[in-house]
């Protein structure tokens, strides 16, 4: 800590964490830089690539367009929750591994909190919808059809409380 930080106390993927941050930083820089999770990626850092997305308070946020100052008392999820205790994929992350929906990775952890928040929501939804709203992140590599598939596997497995489905391409 140095002098104009701000103490910041959350909850960080189920752990009560402090941490200090200058009041300029923004909550990408704060999660990677002062509390290590560099699964979340930072790209444009104004709000378009998606790339820093992570779920606060159980809603998908751009944390590039955050004060690491508003994470105080917030409920914090990155990409490090998502795998099993024993580091096995969880089901998500499975299907995008199962239908391609990466190659360089590095749009991925957006991708997997973006989709993570949808599931939450316990709504379907139709291939259309889903285009629509993953369309706050951006991926240069896969032309998106494999991270669509994953995603509406992913939504249909929810529903279906725990049954295999397999998403035609
Ligand atoms: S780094 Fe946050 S939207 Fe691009
Ligand atoms: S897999 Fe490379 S940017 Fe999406």
């Amino acid at each position: 800590m140095t002098l104009n930080e701000n103490e910041i106390t959350l909850t960080l993927n189920g752990e009560s964490v402090r941490a200090w941050a200058p009041s300029r930083m923004h909550a990408a820089d704060f999660l990677r830089q002062r509390l290590g999770r560099t699964g979340t990626h930072v790209g444009c850092e104004q709000g378009v690539c998606g790339m820093c997305t992570v779920m606060v308070d159980g809603q998908a946020v751009k944390s590039c367009l955050m004060l690491a100052a508003q994470l105080d008392g917030a409920e914090v999820r990155t990409v490090e929750s998502l795998a099993e205790e024993n580091g096995d994929l969880n089901a998500l992350q499975q299907a995008f591994k199962r239908h391609h929906g990466l190659q360089c990775g590095f749009c991925t952890p957006g991708f997997l909190m973006l989709a993570t928040s949808l599931a939450a929501r316990g709504e379907p939804m139709s291939r259309e919808q889903i285009r629509d709203e993953i369309s706050g992140v951006l991926c240069r590599c896969t032309g998106y059809e494999g991270i669509v598939r994953a995603v509406e596997e992913y939504l249909q497995l929810q529903q279906n409380e725990g049954q295999v489905v397999e998403v035609e391409a």
